[in-house]
Parts: C-alpha cells; structure tokens; sequence
C-alpha cells in the first residue's frame, strides 16, 4: 500500500516526482525516496519520516536528470528504516526500483539470488532490481529484462524501472496493484493515480493486471505481459478525467478531512446527477436477482448496512453484507443467479477486488459502487454506480460515505419505481445538513477538548443507526487513537456495562424515530453507572449531559445527518491531541494488501 510515481520528459524530473509523491502520501507515509539519472549516472536518495521530513533532509526534489522514479512507503515486509525506504538497487546501483504491492515467493527468488547478489534490506521488493540486473547481465534490454523478471514474481506488484545505461526511459508492470500513465506532450507521467499528476494531465490510460509500460519522453508503449509478446504493442484507450485541481488542494482549509466534511452536502447533490436509466437498471438487476450479497470493507461496508436496511425497508428486498476480506469463504453461495455490489471508494482495496474476482469466476453479475474512475473496482465490474464526490484525500472516509449512503438511497426509491421521490427527499436532506454543520462545530470542538484524554469511548444505538455508531468509533479510533466501541444499544447491559465508569463518554445515537425510546433507555442505564452521555438526537433528554443536536428528518434518512457530527468530533479529538487527522499512524488510504 505504498504509492509510486515516475517522470520522463526534458524537464527535471525531480521535482515533478516529489510534486507527484506529496500527492499520494494518503497511501503510505513512514519512509520516502527518489532515483533520477543524469549523465549516465544514477541518483537516489531515501529515508524514515513523512515526505515533508524526508525533504527537509534531502532535498529529494533538487535531484538531477530527466527521468526519475519515487515512493512513499507503508510498510508490509521489514520495519521502518533507511534501509527498507525505496528505490532499491541492484549490486553495482545501476538500476533503481520502486515497488507497491507484496512479492509473495521472494525468499525463493532471494534464495537463488543470494549466492552471488549482495541484499541491503529485509524487503520483499529488494528482489526486482536484482533480477533485472540478472536478465540485463545476459544482454537483455531493460523493457526484456523487466519482462522476465514480472514473469518470475508471484503475488501483486505495480513497480517502475530505471536504468543507468538506457536512460531516459521507465519500464513498468502491473499485477493486481493500481497504475496510470499521465499523457503529456513531450513527457510521460507514472503513478499509483490520477490526482498525483492531475496538474499536468488528465489524459490517462489505466493499465491492466499483466500489461507492461515502455515510457520515453511522450511516448508511451504498452504491451500485455502475460502474452509475452514484446513485439506486438497493445492499442489502448486514453481517457480523460474530469477532477480538477481544486478537487485535490486543501483551498483554505487546515486539513482536507475538515474540507471534505463540509463539502458533504454537495457530494449529495453531486451523486443525485447520476444516469436515470443507470440506476434504473441498477434497481432491477437487484430485484431481479435470486440473491444479492454487498461486499465492502471499513467505512464502505458500513454504508453497505444502511443500504441493506434501506433495500428491505424502502422495498422488501433483503440482501446480506459480508466483509470482503471473509468474501472468499462464501463464495461457494454465490453463483449466476447471485448479483454482488462491491462497495469501495478507492476501487483498490485488495479484499474487495478479490471478492468481485470470485463473484465473477462464479458467473455471479456484479454492480460496484466506486468513487476513483478507472479503478481496477470499477473495470472489473458489469454495472458501475460512480459517487462522483470527486478525490477523497484525507485517509480517514467521509464525504465518501454520505456519498454511498446517496446512492443507497437511490437504488433503494428506484427498485419501488420512486427515483424522483427519493431524489427530491435528498436534496432536501443536503440543505438540512449545510445549516447543522454550521451549527455543530462550536460545540463538538468544546466536547473534543473535554473529553480528549479518556481513555474509551462508547457509540451506542439501535436498528440502522447502529451502523453509524460503529462509523463513528471506527473513526474516533482511527484518527484520535482513543480505543471505541460502537453497539447496538441493547447489548450493552449483556457485558460491556461493566466497563463504564465515571466519566466514561458514551454517545447515544437516537433520532426520533422507531428507535428512539429503546435507545433513551440504554443511555439512562449508562449514565446511572456514571457514563457522560452525549446524545445525538432532534430532542434533548434527561439522559444527555451534553446535546448535539440534528435537523429533523423523515425516519429512513437518519443516517445521513447522524454521522456528521460524528466525523467532526473524531476531527476535533485529533485535533485536540496534537494528530494529523489526515495522516494517521500505520495506516494507508488504498489498502492494495490482502
Ligand atoms: C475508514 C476508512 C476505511 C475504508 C476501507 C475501505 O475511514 O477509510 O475503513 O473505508 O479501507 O476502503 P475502500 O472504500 O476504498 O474500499
């Protein structure tokens, strides 16, 4: 789950790479490093630390050459050193790699490697240059060498090439992990996505598991790998993309996770300009279908259990949601008759990719509902349902969310031949939650700054809403580090009750809806045990020593408003403990890894 990035042009490539590079630090942000080649001479520097700490020290940008190559790491195979940062090098620093993905039979290849290759690092990728170096030992051409090397790699990797005696040039190949080629005049663009090279570009061509890329400055050349036919260059489509580059900077804001919580209610508005008949058709495939099985992970399969509730609630449709990293051991359920959505902002993560492989080597049709054009999600899938929230750049998922959430709504109204009433109901729901987040902000920063050095935090609530108490602990933990649990309210009496103490923050989520009453229950049996409860509601309660308050809305769009105050109190309580809400620790926004 690291990202890539390379360059080719007439242009220093350095700090095109770094520019590229700062742009997909969401994927992995422990170590950082760049290779250039300039007069035949191959440059690289690397090290610990996010890229702007990495920067400080090495000036990776005042990198010499037109060529170059550079990562961001998230580390899989070896801890966080120098030593494991990329590129890696051959034995005489000749070729220089960088790497995403897991190389999964690399102590073999180490192995055969070893007697005569002299290792530096503990990574799996450390074996790529040293197999070029092998091939390009026997003669072979970079592009060749490269070739073969995919040819002996098990596992996924997308990785970029260079090499001191053929410069001006990068040779890529991809295998289950995401790569896009920039097209520019005079120069070529390489990254693990769009948005790292959008300012330059948005003329792309995505590349497909198995494919190789040969770029010289503007032109680049693909060939299918798995083929192995080195001649016989492939003819692919260049698409553009319609992201602009205001989509992917912060314009004001400190952080983008605050920017894409308040772009919320338009990314609603944005998911409702979806194609009538597309989500018709949608609509009726679920129908349809003798059964329909929702796979996602995190954040997404969360939105896939409102869109659960809202398929049986809006239209007695019941479907089931599995996690897509337990997908496999249900698969043998899921045959033609089976319709799967795969539900993934990025359209990279590696548990779902592998769900919709096995929905399709089932003859199972497959609807996804992606965000990131292009992805490998998205390709692989019948039926595509875009979110349209534009680039989502904080880790943590948010406007996302809301946006699935959208789109749930819209397939549920269009399976009951409604659309217009759902899309009206919506819009309406957008303009209700631009006026609560003007008013929430003031006080989930106070309630932040109060609790922020409790050790746990409690998300409770019943029916649908029980999914957003689990979206709001997974996002406290996620970017203020403070253990949370989220619950259906019942069950808190059956064993968890023993955990709350004085002051323990527990949030109750309880709309008034079918809901309400239960829910007010449980949180006043929290709080006869000294729980601090703070209420998510349209009512205050006795129960509630602290009230954040939501607009009123019809029962089924609940969920909407009731997780926003949700991300912005996991905002402030990062904030509040001196964390980047955008880069938390250990974690990578595109998670390509099984
Ligand atoms: C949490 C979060 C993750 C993702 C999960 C799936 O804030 O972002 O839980 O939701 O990794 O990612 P996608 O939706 O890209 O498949």
């Amino acid at each position: 789950m690291c990202g890539i990035a390379g360059f080719v042009g007439s242009e220093p490539a350095a700090p095109m790479v770094f520019k590229a590079l700062t742009r997909l630090e969401y994927r992995g942000y422990d170590s950082a490093g760049l290779a250039t080649i300039s007069r035949g001479h191959l440059w690289h520097k690397k090290g610990v630390g996010k890229l702007p700490e990495v920067q400080a020290q090495l000036n990776l940008d005042k990198m010499p050459g037109t060529v170059g190559i550079g990562h961001v790491r998230w580390a899989t195979h070896g801890a966080v050193t120098d030593a494991n940062a990329h590129p890696h090098l051959d034995c005489r620093g000749r070729i220089a790699v960088v790497h995403n993905g897991i190389i999964e039979n690399y102590q073999e290849l180490r192995a055969s490697l070893s007697p005569t290759h002299r290792f530096l690092s503990e990574t799996d990728s450390e074996v790529i240059p040293h197999l070029i170096e092998a091939h390009m030992a026997q003669g072979m051409s970079l592009e060749d060498a490269c070739y073969h090397t995919s040819r002996q790699l098990k596992g996924s990797y997308a990785f970029l090439a260079i090499a001191a005696s053929e410069p001006d040039k990068i040779v890529a190949c991809r295998q289950d992990s995401p790569l896009v080629v920039g097209h520019s005049q005079g120069r070529c663009f390489i990254a693990s996505d769009v948005p790292s090279f959008l300012e330059h570009t948005n003329q792309v061509t995505y590349m497909e598991d198995g494919e190789m890329v040969v770029l010289v400055p503007g032109q680049a050349t693909f060939y299918n790998g798995l083929k192995g036919d080195l001649r016989e260059p492939l003819a692919k489509e260049v698409s553009q993309i319609d992201w602009t580059l205001e989509d992917i900077s912060k314009q004001g804001y400190d952080y983008f996770m605050l920017k894409e919580i308040m772009e919320e209610p338009t990314t609603i508005r944005r998911a409702l300009e979806q194609d009538r008949q597309l989500v018709m058709d949608a609509a009726m495939d679920i129908l349809r279908a003798r059964q329909v099985v929702i796979t996602a992970c995190g954040t997404s399969r969360y939105a896939a259990l409102i869109g659960r509730y809202l398929f049986s609630k809006l239209a007695g449709k019941f479907c089931d949601v599995v996690m897509a990293s337990e997908f496999q051991y249900f698969s043998d359920s899921v045959d033609k008759n089976t319709l799967v959505i795969a539900v993934s902002q990025s359209g990279e993560t590696a548990d779902v990719m592998e769900g919709v492989r096995r929905a399709k080597a089932n003859e199972a049709q497959v609807l996804s509902i992606v965000n990131t054009q292009g992805s490998s999600v998205a390709r692989a899938s019948d039926r595509v349902i875009y979110l349209d929230c534009g680039p989502e750049m904080a880790v943590a998922a948010t406007k996302s969310f809301v946006s699935q959430l959208a789109v749930f709504y819209l397939l549920a109204y269009a399976m009951r031949s409604r659309l217009d009433e759902g899309i009206a109901k919506l819009k309406a729901a957008a303009g209700a939650i631009e006026r609560e987040l003007k008013d929430n902000f003031k006080k989930v920063e106070r309630l932040a700054e109060v609790t922020k050095d409790r050790a746990d935090y409690y998300f409770i609530a019943r029916g649908a809403n029980f999914a957003i108490a689990t979206e709001g602990a997974l996002k406290l933990k996620e970017i203020s580090y403070i253990h949370a649990e989220g619950m259906p309210a019942g069950e808190l009496k059956h064993g968890t009750l023993s955990l709350i103490e004085d002051g323990t923050p527990v949030v109750v989520i309880c709309p008034q809806d079918y809901t309400h009453a239960e829910t007010l229950s449980n949180a006043m049996e929290a709080r006869a045990r000294g729980a601090y409860i703070i209420g998510v509601s349209d009512a205050d309660h006795e129960a509630f020593h602290e009230w954040i308050r939501i607009p009123q809305t019809e029962e089924v769009f609940y969920p909407l408003v009731t997780v926003i105050p949700l991300q912005l109190l996991a905002y402030y309580l990062a904030l509040a403990r001196g964390l980047d809400p955008d880069h938390p620790r250990h974690l990578a926004k595109s998670v390509t890894v099984k």
